[in-house]
C-alpha cells in the first residue's frame, strides 16, 4: 500500500473510510463509574455499556462491518440444510483460506471444542506456540495438556523483534522426542499470539514447524482468528514477502497447515467461525460432531445473515486498507504510550495496545492480580474498558493452585474501524496520568471464582479503599471533568 505523507510531517494513521452509521457512547461521572465496579465485581467483563464511553475490551464481534456487508446480510437463504448462503461462504473459503472442505461453528472456541473432541484424550500433548484462554481450557477439559514454545524473546515486553509469536523449533522437536509422536496428536499454531500482546508469527517460522511435523507425522493446526493482522505484519516484516498481496501470504500460510479454524467475530468481521482442511479424512473426523454440538452442516449454530457477512468479510481481508488501519493505530497508541513512559508491549502488535501492568504496579504482588487492579483503575479514571490478560485470565492447575501469568497485562483493543484518532489520544491521555499516579492502584482479590475460565465471570473486590482514594485524586486535577 502507498504511504501517504502529511505535509507537516506529523506520523498519524489516516483512515481509509468514511463513517455512514454511529452510536451515540455515554460518559457517565465518575462516582457512577465506580459504582459500577463495585456492581460488576472489579470484573471489565461484568460491567454494562451503558457506563462504559469507549470499550476497548475486545475486537471479538466488535469490528465495524462494511456497506457490503450489511447488504450481503439481506440476500441471505433461511434454509435449514443446503442454504445457498452456506454455497458462497464456502466459495469464499476456497478462494481465500485455499481449503474446499467447511464445516462451521457458531464461534471460534465451538471449532476448538470439535477438534479436540475428535483428537484429544487423556495423556494428549498438544504443543503450541501459546495457548489461548479457550483453547486450553477445551485442550484440559478432554484431558489433555498443552506446552508453550515461544523463544525467550517472546517473553520480554520491551523488544524490538519483528516476530515474537515464532515457535521454538528446537524445543519442539525435544518435546515430540520426549513425549513421542503418538500421544501429540496436533501442533498448533496462533496466528498473531493474543495473550503475548497480538504478535505475529513468521512465515519462515511456520515452514520450519511444518517440516517437523512432516518428519514425525503429526497434523499441523492453525489457528487463523487474527489471520489478516498476521498477514499484514509479515508484508510489512518478512523481506521475502514485501512485494507479495495480502491474498498470496494468507494462501502460502493456510496451505502449511492441515487443519485451519477461526473466529469469525475476529477474523472476518462477523460471527461464527469455521474449521477447514483438504483432507477428507480430517473432514470425516469432524463432521459427525458438528450436528451434534452446533447445528446441520450448512449453518453450524450461525444466522445465514452473519454468514453472507462472513463471506464478504473473508474477501475483505484481502484489502490492505482494511487490514492496516487496527494496526497502524494500535503502533499509534503504542508509540505515543511509550513516549510518555508508559510501560507498553513492543513491537506494537495487533488486536489492540497492551500496557505492562507487571511494571506500572510493580507494589502489587501477583497473588493480588496488578493486570485485574490496572484494568479497574482505567475504567475508573476514564470509562475506557480494557480486559485483564493476566493471572485473572489464567486457571488454577489440577491441584487448585494458582498459576501465575508469565505476563501481567491490560489489553486495550482496538477493533476494526470503530474508533477516530481523537478517542485514541483520550485514552493515550488517561492512560499517562494513571501511570503517573500508580501508586494509587491497589490489589484485589476474589470473592466469587467460577471453576472455569474464571476472568468471565469471577467476582473481587479491592484489599483496601485505594479506589475511593483514587478517584479523590481524579476530582483533584481534574475538577468537574468527566
Ligand atoms: C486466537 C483466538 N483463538 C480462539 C478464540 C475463540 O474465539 P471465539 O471468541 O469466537 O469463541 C479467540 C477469541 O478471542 C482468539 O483470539
Amino acid at each position: 500500500m502507498q504511504e501517504i505523507k502529511f505535509y507537516n510531517g506529523e506520523n498519524i494513521p489516516l483512515e481509509l473510510h468514511k463513517v455512514r452509521v454511529v452510536q451515540k457512547l455515554h460518559l457517565v461521572p465518575i462516582e457512577r463509574r465506580l459504582e459500577a465496579l463495585y456492581e460488576g465485581g472489579f470484573n471489565t467483563f461484568r460491567l454494562s455499556t451503558k457506563d462504559v464511553f469507549l470499550d476497548m475490551l475486545t475486537d471479538s464481534g466488535t469490528n465495524a462491518m462494511s456497506d457490503n456487508q450489511m447488504a450481503a446480510m439481506m440476500q441471505a437463504d433461511d434454509a435449514y440444510a443446503g442454504s445457498q448462503s452456506f454455497v458462497r461462504l464456502q466459495k469464499a473459503v476456497e478462494d481465500v483460506l485455499g481449503k474446499k472442505y467447511l464445516l462451521p461453528a457458531h464461534q471460534g472456541r465451538a471449532a476448538e471444542n470439535i477438534i479436540t473432541n475428535a483428537y484429544v484424550r487423556k495423556g494428549s500433548l498438544i504443543p503450541m506456540n501459546y495457548h489461548f484462554t479457550t483453547t486450553m481450557a477445551h485442550i484440559t477439559q478432554y484431558g489433555g495438556k498443552i506446552v508453550e514454545l515461544l523463544y525467550d524473546e517472546a517473553y520480554k515486553l520491551n523488544s524490538d523483534h519483528p516476530f515474537k509469536g515464532n515457535m521454538n523449533i528446537e524445543k519442539l522437536e525435544e518435546v515430540i522426542k520426549v513425549h513421542g509422536a503418538k500421544n501429540i496428536p496436533f501442533i498448533r499454531m496462533e496466528a498473531s499470539t493474543n495473550l503475548i500482546g497480538g504478535q505475529p508469527f513468521s512465515i519462515q517460522n511456520l515452514r520450519d514447524v511444518r517440516a517437523i511435523a512432516d518428519k514425525y507425522g503429526i497434523r499441523l493446526v492453525l489457528d487463523a482468528s487474527l489471520l489478516g493482522e498476521n498477514a499484514y505484519l509479515v508484508l510489512k516484516r518478512e523481506k521475502e514477502f514485501q512485494n507479495s498481496s495480502l491474498g498470496e501470504i494468507i494462501k502460502t500460510m493456510t496451505d502449511t497447515a492441515d487443519i485451519v479454524y477461526f473466529s469469525a467475530r475476529k477474523l472476518s468481521s462477523s460471527r461464527g467461525g469455521g474449521i477447514c482442511t483438504n483432507d477428507i479424512t480430517i473432514y470425516r473426523d469432524l463432521e459427525a460432531l458438528v450436528p451434534l454440538f452446533e447445528g446441520f452442516l450448512t449453518y453450524g449454530g450461525i444466522s445465514v445473515r452473519e454468514i453472507e457477512a462472513m463471506a464478504v468479510g473473508l474477501y475483505e481481508t484481502l484489502d490492505e486498507t482494511v487490514i492496516c488501519q487496527s494496526p497502524s493505530f494500535i503502533e499509534y497508541l503504542v508509540n505515543a504510550l511509550d513516549k510518555n513512559g508508559v510501560p507498553v508491549v513492543k513491537p506494537a502488535g495487533v488486536l489492540g495496545a497492551h500496557v505492562n501492568a507487571m511494571e506500572i504496579c510493580s507494589h502489587i504482588p501477583q497473588s493480588q492480580y496488578p493486570a485485574g487492579a490496572l484494568a479497574a483503575a482505567l475504567f475508573l479514571i476514564s470509562g475506557v474498558r480494557g480486559m485483564e490478560r493476566g493471572s485473572v485470565s489464567n486457571q488454577r492447575d489440577e491441584y487448585g493452585n494458582e498459576t501465575y501469568a508469565d505476563m501481567e497485562l491490560v489489553r486495550l483493543a482496538i477493533p476494526r474501524r470503530v474508533f477516530t484518532l481523537s478517542q485514541i489520544k483520550y485514552v493515550e491521555d488517561r492512560m499517562t496520568w494513571l501511570y503517573n499516579n500508580r501508586e494509587l492502584i491497589g490489589g484485589l482479590r476474589f470473592v466469587y471464582e467460577p471453576p472455569v475460565l474464571r476472568f468471565f465471570m469471577g467476582g473481587l473486590e479491592p484489599v483496601n479503599d485505594w479506589p475511593e482514594k483514587l478517584m479523590a485524586k481524579f476530582k483533584e486535577d481534574f475538577g468537574e471533568s468527566l
